[in-house]
């Protein structure tokens, strides 16, 4: 008998297989039995007729309860009317574990409450199946698109002695006799300093950002990648920015074709995902915002309303360059046409997603470094290794950092982020 996965019984048709998994759903009409079956790489049904499986297997099988877990083996027919195009034909039924009668999670609406106080079994749902499966997707295509673009992987630390970003966003604690500690928001100053050895590089980790915000589009914890790149410029590091963002997409509408039709994943828009994206400036944006009755100030970062008006305006993504440097991190180069600006880009998602992707290049002179780091009341004597990296062979560089669960709620079209990372964690959400 051939023991083998839903995902590859197109290649044992007429055959008899054994498949290994949970059942999802049943139902039964007399001397007949359905089993709706799932073991992780897919979904098939099997059908038993009582004629013709052992009649202790048969009472066996009509004690079942939703998400046992079983041995299901059949002859492999195909079926057009089935979505996986196949149906089993049983031939024998085997109980791993009965599952108790009080499966918490049923057919009938749940609200989002309940359903993530149950995220380790609501992870079972087709749905949510499907959206982790893109983002597995999403992570290896990033790796490949990295990998052949000269980038290697880095790690960053996590526990650190400095702040990335906000300083208001920070997770704190006590770090034995040497003061305090931060989670990491981002890995982009450690990687400012691995440039300078290996030219390109990136990171793939989670970070932290103590944010009290209940958006959407926020989570305490989340995973981001930072690449960052040595002589590359503000141009270049968005061309980067966009190859990624296209092989992505790509990838996912070659390889995870039947996980949209499960998501109901309308696939035009991703079609249109091509280079070259929308370029504007941050003031270019703001007079268009203005048009659309938006009351946004000349000096003021885009709120997420500001960024949805934007991104439905277009089929493509937007890069927003050039944002006021008040409303940006220390790090970034000022533009030298206005050292009001900097040389940044938000790259914006369409569909009314909105950001996905902060970048910029990076101030690279000592001394101006240092008066930014003093600015903004940065703890100094935090920041001396990385005002190093501009003592001792600094050159121009450039880099930027994308929030994965943003870029998975895009491509899969699902409205909140929560249901794009494993187990999700926000102000109000600590379990399971
Ligand atoms: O724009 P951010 O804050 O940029 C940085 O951290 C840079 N150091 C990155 C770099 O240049 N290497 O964050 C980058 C991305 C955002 O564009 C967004 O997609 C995501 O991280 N992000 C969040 N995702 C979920 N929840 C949050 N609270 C997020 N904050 C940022
Ligand atoms: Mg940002």
């Amino acid at each position: 008998m051939k023991k083998t996965f839903v995902s590859d019984i197109k290649d044992s048709v007429g055959q008899e297989v054994e498949l290994k998994g949970w059942v999802y759903n049943f139902r039964s009409s007399g001397k007949i039995f359905f089993v709706q079956f799932r073991d992780g790489t897919g979904r098939v049904q099997t059908v038993y007729s009582a004629a013709e499986l052992p009649e202790e297997q048969w009472n066996i099988l009509n004690q079942l309860r939703f998400e046992s877990s079983v041995i299901v083996r059949g002859i492999v027919k195909e079926e057009l009317r089935a979505p996986s195009g196949f149906e089993l034909q049983g031939t024998s039924f085997e109980m791993i574990q009965l599952a108790p009668d009080d499966y918490p999670i049923g057919k009938k609406e749940h609200g989002p409450d309940f359903l993530l106080d149950h995220r380790h079994l609501w992870l079972r749902s087709e749905r949510q199946w499907a959206i982790q499966r893109i983002r597995n997707t999403i992570i290896n295509a990033t790796y490949a698109y990295l990998n052949e673009n000269g980038f290697i992987k880095f790690d960053a630390p996590i526990l650190t002695p400095n702040v990335c970003e906000g300083t208001t966003e920070l997770f704190e604690m006590d770090y034995f006799d040497l003061g305090k500690a931060y989670l990491s928001q981002s890995g982009q100053l450690y990687l400012e300093a691995a440039i300078m050895s290996f030219g390109r590089v990136f990171d793939f980790g989670p970070v932290f950002r103590a944010e009290k915000s209940k958006t959407r589009r926020h989570l305490t914890e989340f995973w981001m990648m930072d690449a960052e790149a040595a002589f590359v410029n503000h141009e270049e590091n968005m061309q980067i920015q966009e190859g990624l963002i296209c092989r992505i997409v790509q990838d996912v509408l070659e390889k995870n074709r039947k996980e949209l039709v499960v998501l109901e994943r309308d696939v035009v828009p991703l079609e249109k995902v091509q280079a070259p994206f929308v370029h504007m400036t941050h003031a270019e944006a703001v007079a268009k915002l203005h048009e659309f009755g938006s009351d946004i100030g000349d000096m003021d970062d885009l709120g997420a309303d500001d960024e949805t008006i934007l991104t439905k305006q277009y089929d493509r993504p937007i890069f927003v360059e050039k944002y006021p440097a008040v409303v940006k991190a220390f790090y970034m180069k000022r533009d030298p046409l206005d050292p009001n600006y900097v040389l940044n880009a938000d790259l914006l998602a369409p569909e009314g997603y909105g950001e996905i992707i902060g970048g910029s290049q990076r101030e690279d002179d000592y001394e101006v470094l240092l008066a930014r780091i003093k600015e903004h009341h940065l703890p100094l004597e935090a920041f001396h290794w990385y005002l190093d990296t501009r003592k001792y062979g600094s050159v121009p560089h450039s880099g930027f950092g994308y929030g994965l669960e943003r870029i998975v709620a895009w491509v899969c079209g699902v409205p909140h982020i929560r249901e794009t990372i494993p187990f999700p964690r926000m102000i109000t959400r600590l379990t399971p």
